[in-house]
């Protein structure tokens, strides 16, 4: 049994099989619309969430399958102080298959050492956010044709963004990736990842505080919102909420063909005039996070094809 707790649980042929089904899925929904018939997807969280939740429960639905859960801790038996392993531990004995959100970085991995069904991580704390990570590989390779050769600008809250975590250990796996890493000095990308996934890895980067000064070299430009949620006081959060704001008038710095991603929600940091840009990918990128939530629900649960899970 297998569960996803990083994108690393993924060897690189896995990940461009999963990412080719959910080009094929994309392309012929009907072809996989039993494939789940039965099957149950519990989502279990702890946090609060639209698109992950709404996406996989989708995902499961496209899929023939059925979806029970909880999207908040105080309407789970966590209020009572149950633990995430007992939780989980139960819960495999009413699904399938679950997705689990948590505020706690390792809560994911706890809830599947004793579960009976795989588990995916949906986002543990300030760690990793693997599904969201598949959802933006789906998105460059589609729109860009390939995940090699790309120079990437991650922009915003490098240091409590799980996405842009999660994104880089995935994306060092491809050839000549470089990152820009654009953020306020407080909010840099944590030393495990400069010092242990970059630079042990002989990764090419830079650390920018001016958007504007990285936008010509960029061919991604993925901005992430400032985790409020993350901050241990107030003042912090507010002095850096509107640090960077994407414009009209930034955008034509940028490469004709550079792709603006963001996992989401959006706070300010992108302004909506944005949004007609051709160049603008982020809505699209959550419809893709459907396509890439029904291709690893099909591969944890073994799926064959032409048969159900
Ligand atoms: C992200 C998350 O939860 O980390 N959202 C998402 O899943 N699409 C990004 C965020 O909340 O800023």
């Amino acid at each position: 049994m297998r569960h996803l707790m990083s994108p690393l649980d993924l060897s690189i042929e896995e990940l461009d099989n999963l990412l080719d089904l959910a080009n094929d899925i994309e392309n012929h929904p009907r072809k996989y619309a039993h494939a789940c018939d039965g099957k149950k997807l519990a989502t279990c969280f702890y946090e609060p969430s639209t698109r992950t939740r709404l996406s996989f429960e989708a995902a499961m639905l496209n899929l023939g399958g059925s979806v029970l859960g909880f999207s908040s801790a105080d309407s789970s038996s966590a209020a009572k102080g149950e633990s995430v392993s007992d939780t989980m531990r139960v819960i495999s004995c009413y699904a399938d298959i679950a997705a689990i959100r948590h505020p706690k970085e390792g809560a994911a991995l706890v809830a599947s050492q004793k579960s009976l069904i795989p588990v995916i991580n949906a986002g543990d704390g300030g760690h990793q956010h693997p599904t969201q990570t598949l959802t933006d590989l789906l998105t460059i390779r589609t729109l860009k044709g390939c995940l090699d050769n790309i120079t990437i600008g991650l922009c915003g809250d490098l240091k409590f963004g799980r996405t842009v975590h999660s994104l880089i250990n995935a994306l060092i796996r491809y050839a000549n990736v470089k990152f820009v890493l654009i953020s306020p000095d407080e909010l840099r990308v944590p030393d495990y990842i400069r010092e242990d996934v970059l630079e042990k890895n002989n990764i090419p980067y830079e650390e920018l505080e001016r958007l504007e000064q990285a936008m010509p070299m960029l061919d991604i430009l993925y901005m992430t919102r400032v985790q409020k949620e993350r901050f241990f006081n107030e003042e912090d959060y507010i002095r850096m909420k509107d640090f960077y704001i994407l414009n009209k008038e930034k955008m034509e710095l940028a490469k004709p063909d550079m792709l603006v991603l963001h996992p989401l929600p959006r706070v300010n940091e992108i302004s909506v005039d944005v949004d007609d840009d051709p160049r603008a990918a982020y809505f699209k990128q959550a419809q893709y996070g459907v396509y890439v939530r029904m291709a690893l629900i099909l591969t944890l649960l073994k799926w064959k094809g032409d048969t159900t899970c």
